[in-house]
Parts: structure tokens; sequence; C-alpha cells
């Protein structure tokens, strides 16, 4: 949520500062900023409301050779969109850019009698603060550690002060940062894909930390201003991943490379010839594996849809486990009770969505085992976790999330598939998963290249709808929930995941001529219970569109017969066939598919 970037060496900084702001504009997109230093305690500070491009315009009517600076993409909190409440905040001889939100900006703004505030936001509360501690004496280090000893909540931020232009302040809690370091300078950012194409070494802060940033060099500290070793990390982040190599948007580029991230997650792992699983990373034994008995899943948006719907397959996988799944944003302030023998899932996209962290920290003060379903690698929830599985999904850049779902389940149902084995279930009741696993990224693949035309002419016969109606039974209901969740994100028409056996409680109220309806049907034995749920839409006057792998008669406006030799893991590819549908409503209705409205990619606020 929100992008920070920062620049100090030798180059242009305004040129690296827009460039990495372009990289990050995924997180949050409602304004941007710079500012950069120069000569003679200069600074030029540049912020506007929209886009990235927008402060582009502005940039190329104040260009300068200034060689530091920061920027910020923001995702408004407190106080709207605007070029006001735009980031860098500046006070005195101070601007400064943040990530979070500061929780008790009320009571320090009624301190803070002395700066008069232009924004409504909690940043500008935070740089009044720094400045007021920032008398001629102090080091801009000092003042900032002193204070955010007086803050409460979550920030990642950096910090520059004309009065001593080689230096910029960085500092972290609960807000990822990285450093880049090169031989003469150093960037500062949000998020690794910002320092690709200028260096693979950082340093990742750690909450806690803050750390003062020179062309030569980063000193870390800890808040009581005691020394901590710098420890550089090689990052790997590929150039490819985060461009969108010719195709219209990177939602469409993310659904078409699902077979190929894929078999990055299964690569490794499957063994199909023995039917076997073998996860590395995480860090239990046979014995631990086998004393498994309950597993709690949370996550949120995507993420946690993911859970519901491998929570399905595990309970399937292995006999009397329990399995209970939950938005992160809920069971961090419920009373909730995790049974003796119990292993928590995080999952999470990012790694770094806020509620999701705090619950993996509350589960842990519990004494519980914690394994990360990660796509992120080195993100916070992976570095906090005691083991897990990155899903090497690579960067999903849209803000609506495709590929890392498709992953995360696999992830998740060769972790059931390995608990299972491990408590002694025969290979032959696990092998049709495992076969399914394995042939899953080319069926994932033909279905992309024989539906996409059909699945984008269905698409438009339903892109002028207002309400959307999703539902499905068993393994398709959660898919019913994350399709609803994918075409609201991306077109705005209000959709309803709905339990195929619940539409008769209540939403069938709603059928109508405003609405569509999504019937997914697996031809299984609830087959002619689906059915019946789509005849009782269908005779209320609905417009129905179903998506099957049943070639059994149905009376449906519009049907999908997805050809797949799948059976256990068909939801999976079902769902493959809605997200490309999402994605050709939102183009037909001209909106901007890869960042939706008030939305943003990584949420790293409560
Ligand atoms: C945001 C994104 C969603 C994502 C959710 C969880 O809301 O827009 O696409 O599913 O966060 O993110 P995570 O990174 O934890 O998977």
């Amino acid at each position: 949520m929100c992008g920070i970037v920062g620049y100090i060496g030798e180059r242009g900084a305004q040129g690296v500062l827009t460039s990495g702001l372009r990289r990050l504009e995924y997180r949050g997109y409602d304004s941007a900023g710079i500012v950069t230093l120069g000569a003679n305690n200069q600074a030029t500070l540049l912020r506007a409301e929209g886009k990235v491009s927008e402060l582009d315009k502005l940039v190329l009517s104040h260009e300068n050779k200034d060689t530091v600076g920061i920027g910020h993409t923001r995702w408004a909190t407190h106080g709207e969109p605007s070029e006001t409440n735009a980031h860098p905040h500046k006070a005195g001889d101070i601007y400064l850019v943040h990530n979070g939100i500061i929780e008790n900006y009320k009571e320090l703004k009624a301190e803070l009698k002395n700066h008069s505030f232009e924004s409504q936001t909690d940043t500008e509360v935070l740089v009044a603060l720094v400045d007021s501690l920032y008398d001629k004496e102090t080091l801009l280090v000092d003042a900032v550690t002193q204070a955010l000893k007086l803050v409460v909540g979550t920030y990642g931020i950096a910090v520059v002060s004309t009065r001593e232009p080689d230096v910029i302040i960085v500092a972290r809690m609960g807000s990822p940062l990285i450093i880049g370091v090169n031989d003469d300078e150093t960037i500062i950012a949000s998020d690794a894909s910002a320092l690709v194409g200028h260096t693979d070494q950082a340093i990742y802060l750690n909450d806690g930390e803050i750390a003062v940033c020179r062309r030569d060099g980063v000193e870390l500290q800890d808040m009581s201003a005691q020394p901590i070793s710098t420890r550089v990390e090689t990052i790997e982040v590929d150039m490819q991943a985060i461009q969108k190599q010719g195709y219209d948007h990177f939602l469409l580029k993310e659904i078409s490379e699902q077979p190929v991230t894929l078999r990055s997650t299964l690569s490794g792992r499957v063994n199909v010839e023995d039917k076997l699983i073998k996860l590395g990373g995480l860090n239990l034994n046979t014995e631990e594996l086998r004393g498994i008995e309950h597993v709690t899943i949370i996550g949120c948006g995507t993420a946690y849809y993911a859970g519901l719907l491998s929570s399905y397959y595990l309970e399937q996988l292995v006999d009397g486990l329990t399995i209970d799944v939950a938005t992160a944003s809920e069971l961090r302030y419920r009373s909730f009770h995790l049974p003796k023998n119990t292993v928590a899932l995080v999952v999470s996209q990012s790694g770094e969505t806020a509620d999701t962290l705090a619950c993996l920290r509350e589960i842990k003060r519990r004494g519980v085992k914690t394994l990360g379903i990660i796509n992120a690698v080195g993100s916070t929830i992976a570095r906090e976790v005691d083991g897990g599985v990155y899903v090497h999904a690579g960067p999903e850049i849209s803000v609506a999330s495709t590929k890392a779902f498709t992953s995360q389940v696999a992830a998740m149902i060769m972790f059931g598939i390995q608990i299972a084995q491990a408590k002694g279930v025969g290979v032959q009741d696990t092998s049709s998963y495992i076969e399914e696993l394995d042939q899953l990224p080319n069926e994932i693949e033909a279905v992309i290249a024989n539906y996409k035309e059909q699945i984008s002419a269905i698409a438009k016969r339903y892109a002028h709808y207002d309400h959307a109606l999703y539902f499905g039974r068993d393994t398709l209901f959660p898919v019913a929930l994350e399709g609803a969740l994918k075409l609201k994100e991306i077109s705005y028409i209000q959709a309803e995941g709905y339990a195929a056996g619940e539409l008769k409680h209540g939403p069938i109220a709603l059928v109508d001529d405003t609405f569509f309806e999504v019937a997914l049907l697996l031809d299984n034995w609830l087959f002619d219970k689906s059915l019946s749920a789509l005849s009782e839409v269908n005779a209320r006057g609905g417009h129905v569109f179903a998506i099957t792998n049943s070639k059994k008669e149905i009376d449906a406006e519009e049907t999908l017969r997805i050809d797949t030799k799948l059976d256990l893991l068909a939801p999976i590819v079902i769902n493959v066939v809605q997200q490309l549908f999402a994605y050709y409503v939102a183009v037909a209705r001209g909106n901007d598919v890869d960042q939706p409205r008030n939305l943003a990619k990584s949420v790293t606020v409560e």
C-alpha cells in the first residue's frame, strides 16, 4: 500500500525516482510526488494528483540534476486524494514520505502548535514532529529516532533535510523497506521491483530499525541508537517478469502465464513416478507432520478464497483432520481457540498484508506452528513464519490476484498430500491428486488457448449488467466467491458469490433483468443438485451463464463447456475461465484493468 523510493548517488535523482514510482504504482495510485535536494540548500518538491504519469508531466517542466531525493505513490488513508495530501510532506527543512498509519496522530497534532498544517494526513504530523525535535545541534537521524519513540502505529519512512543533503534516513515498523546498495549509490524502495536494473544487492530493513543511507554505504541502528551490523542479501527479481511483454494488460499476462508459473510451483516438489510430494521448507519432520490434527488457514481477499478452496481438498485428503479458514482481519480480534497440534497456514501473495501479518504474530504468540504460503520471496510474513512454501508464481503486478491464487491452492494441496502420506495414507489414495496436479498446467494452457475467444464474446454479452450472482456447490462454492470478487474488483459490477444450495434462502429474491448469474457445475455426484439451483433461477427469469466440465444437457442463456481431463482439480481450471471472463468484462466496460479504482495491491494498513 503506497510505494516509497529514495535515491542518493551520482545519477539524476528525478529519473531514478519516477521510474521507481512507475514500478511501484500498482501499490497505490491516487497521487504521487518527489522531492530532490540541490545546491545551496534548495529543494524541488513536485506533487500531483492522479497517476505517476501526471507527476512525469510536472517533472518535465522542472527538470534538474539533483542526485538525492525521495518519492511516493499514494493510496489514501487520511484525507482525500489531492496534491496537498500527496507525499512528500514538509516541515521546516525536512521532507518525509510514509507508508502505514500513525494511530496517535490526533494527540500528536494537538501538541504541535508551531506547525501550520496544510494537509489532512497523519504523515504531515510525523514530519512536523521530527521537525520539532530537529534543533541546530541535532542530526536528522537523532530527530527521527526521537520522534519515532513517540509514535504509535505502523510506518515505513524515508526522510531528507536540506540541512544534511548527503543523507537519507529510513525507518521501518510494520511497512516494508529495502535498501539497494551499489559502490557509489544507495536506492531505497518499499518493494524489490523498484530496485531491478539498479542492483541485486540489498538490505531488508527489520521492524524497529533505522538506516542512515549515504552514497557510499548504509549504517543501521536500533531505536536506542545502538549500531546493528548490516546484512546485504542478493535479491532475485527478473526484469522480464515485471514487464507486460506484449500483452495489453498485466492482468492478461498474469492469467496467461499460469501454466508456466504453476510449473514453477510444482517443480521439484511433485514426484509423479513415485507418487510422492516433497516440500522442502516446511521445517517439520515426518513425526511432526503425522501429529497435525488441526489446520487453521488465514488470508485476505483472494488469498482467503485460495485457503477456503484448499480446505475442501485438505479434508478430502486427510481423514480426521479438522480445518478452519478465516479472514485475517476478523480472526485477529476474535477470542479464537486453537486446538492442540494445530498448524496455521498463512496465505499471502505479497507477504506484507497488515491484517495477515498481525494474525500471524498473534498465532505465533500462542505457540502455534506457522507455515507461510507466500509468493513474494523475502517478504515480512515469509521471514516471520516457522516454515512454509514459496509458491514461485513470480511478481504479480496487476492489482487483482490471479496466478497467485492458482499456485497457492496447488501448494496447499501438496501440503495436504504430504500430511496424508506422513499419516500413512497409501500412495494409491493420493495418486489421483498427484497425477492431476502434474497435468494441471497443461490443462490450464489448453483451456486458455481453446476458449479465450469464446469467453471474450460471452463477456461482451454480459458487460452492461449492474449486478451478478455467482453460485456453485462444494469446491465450486469458494470458486464462486473468488469469481465474484474478481468481477467486482475490475469491472465494478456488484457481484455476490453464493453456495448454490443457499440461493433459495435469500439471494434468489434478487433475480431480475438487472442481474446475470454465473452458474458453476461440475460433472460429479452433485451435478443434478447444482442443476436444480440453476433451474430455480431460470424459472424466475434469470440470465444464466453456465461454466461446466459436463457434456450433459444444461438450460442456460450461455454455456461454456470446457473439455478437460481433470476431475478433482477441474474447479481450478474453471476459476481460470472466470478470471478471463472478469478480464474481458472489465475491458468491454473500458476500465483500468490493472489499477482498478480505490484498490491497492498490497494492503499494509489495517
Ligand atoms: C489486496 C489485493 C488482493 C489480495 C489481498 C490480499 O486486497 O487487492 O488482490 O488478494 O490484498 O493480499 P495478499 O498479498 O496478502 O495475498
